[in-house]
């Protein structure tokens, strides 16, 4: 059986050391998590699966890891501060706080009552100062989107590569919202991280790629572990458009509490490097920016025909590493009936752990050398973790390692000691066979190759 609800993810998250509540020994504190010794690796093998696609598998686009503590000026330009907020509804009664599209029927979800404020707008930035005098000129904002950095560095990178359009900048990185309610456990979070790529473009070229970007994207999920049948494209209602952006579509997942989005899509145009850039009157800008007198950097390009400069568009396929994280979860999370187990089914290039060694009897001494040989070899290859598991029983150990997603199971016995064989065991046929240390090389890198 594949798919899951939420109560079986949160509980399997918990009990095998993916994801904890953050602050949970005073009490938790809401839509903040911490990742654990197994979430940390399958978090990092998303990210590093989507910089493999974005950086090394092409050659357009460069990546980037900028600070998160931002200028005000940065998001003051972007439009953030006038705009990026929701709309806050009070409940009179008992106190409680709503966003006012999560009201049902005019009432408070909490105490029923009808005595609510007018919604108001609530800004989502985290504020901040830096500096040890906080006298208003060190206000700052914890980036409530990569995204933004990416545009202030849009000359730096082009400088120091000498880029044409169209080319790319992507980046992963921790993003901050001060959700009104955060919910649905890693879905709606305070603090997150976002995977971006900003893909400058001519204008006139952007809808083009826009549709580019829209399939590239939704075939990437599909190629992580995602069905498609759980999967589906949204365009986003004009009226509900980011401010930014001309046409968004929305990666939609089924997730264990209903389709949301996974991912979006959006055509930002020139708004963003338009809003930024030095000397605003000398542009032919499409979009509505604030005026900007203080920026020091041009942020445009010169045709090398006519010599004019121009602002380029910007696609950008923006995804939340915890709704990838959430989703991918659900799609691997496999009750086997038949043979009493959990699997989490995920695809071995995401698996936290890539193999685990298990001397077959625990503490003896001959057996678990042996293990630790077998480990460090493999763990040379570079493919990602491989762990010694030495805490006895091998039916706990394999159950353990059905539920973490570990593909393979070595298992060091007696008939190791004399001619090195091991047995492997494959995670989804629970299939044994016995190897020699050099067919246990080419069958275990040729497996995650
Ligand atoms: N730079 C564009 C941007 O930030 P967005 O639709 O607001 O657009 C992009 O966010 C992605 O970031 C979303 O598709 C989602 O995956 C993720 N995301 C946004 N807010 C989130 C939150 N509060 N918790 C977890 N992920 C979030």
């Amino acid at each position: 059986m594949v798919s899951s609800s939420m109560e079986e993810l949160v509980s399997l998250c918990k009990r095998r050391g993916f994801i904890f509540q953050s602050n949970d020994i005073y009490g938790g504190v809401k839509g903040l998590y911490d990742y654990g010794p197994m979430g940390v690796e399958l978090k990092n093998n998303l990210k590093s699966s989507w910089w493999k696609s974005m950086i090394y598998e092409r050659d357009d686009i460069e990546g980037l890891d900028a600070s998160i503590l931002t200028g005000r000026e940065v998001l003051k330009y972007s439009g953030h501060e006038d705009t990026f907020s929701d709309p806050l509804v009070d409940c009179k009664s008992c106190k409680s706080r709503w966003k006012s599209d999560q009201l049902i029927d005019k009432s408070c979800p909490n105490c029923k009552s009808k005595d609510l404020t007018d919604p108001r707008p609530f800004n989502l930035m985290f504020k901040t100062s830096i500096g040890p005098v906080d006298d208003g000129s060190s206000f700052a904002y914890l980036r409530p989107e990569t995204a933004q950095q990416i545009f202030t560095n849009f000359k730096n990178v082009l400088d120091s590569t000498s880029r044409v359009l169209p080319f790319g900048i992507a980046q992963i990185g921790k993003a901050f919202r001060n959700e009104i309610t955060p919910r649905n456990f890693i879905f709606r979070v305070r603090e997150f991280e976002q995977m971006e790529l900003e893909f400058f473009v001519e204008p006139g070229s952007d809808e083009k790629w826009h549709k580019y970007w829209i399939e590239s994207r939704y075939h990437w999920w599909i190629e992580q572990g995602i069905n498609k049948n759980r999967l589906e494209l949204n365009e986003v209602n004009k009226n509900d458009l980011s401010h930014y952006s001309k046409a968004t579509v929305d990666i939609m997942y089924n997730f264990p509490h209903g389709k949301e989005e996974l991912e979006g899509i959006a055509n930002r145009t020139d708004f963003d490097l338009a809003s930024h850039t030095k000397n605003q009157k000398d542009f032919n800008i499409s979009s509505k920016v604030l005026k900007n007198l203080k920026s020091t950097t041009k942020l445009a390009i010169q045709n090398l025909e006519d010599k004019k400069w121009f602002i380029p568009y910007v696609i950008e396929p923006s995804a939340g590493v915890e709704r990838g994280f959430l989703a991918l979860l659900n799609e691997a999370y496999t009750v086997d009936d038949k043979n009493s187990r959990i699997v989490l089914a995920l695809k071995p290039h995401l698996s936290p752990i890539k193999a685990a060694v298990i001397p077959l009897k625990r503490n003896n001494d001959k057996l678990v050398n042996q293990a630790k040989n077998i480990k460090n070899n493999l763990q040379k290859l570079g493919l990602g973790r491989v762990m010694l598991e030495n805490s006895g029983n091998i039916g706990k150990n394999y159950r353990r390692h059905d539920e973490i997603g570990t593909p393979l199971c070595i298992t060091v016995d007696f008939e190791t000691l004399e001619d090195k064989s091991v047995t492997i065991r494959d995670r989804d046929t629970m299939k044994q066979q016995r190897l020699s240390p050099e067919q246990l090389k080419n069958y275990y890198q040729k497996y995650f190759d």
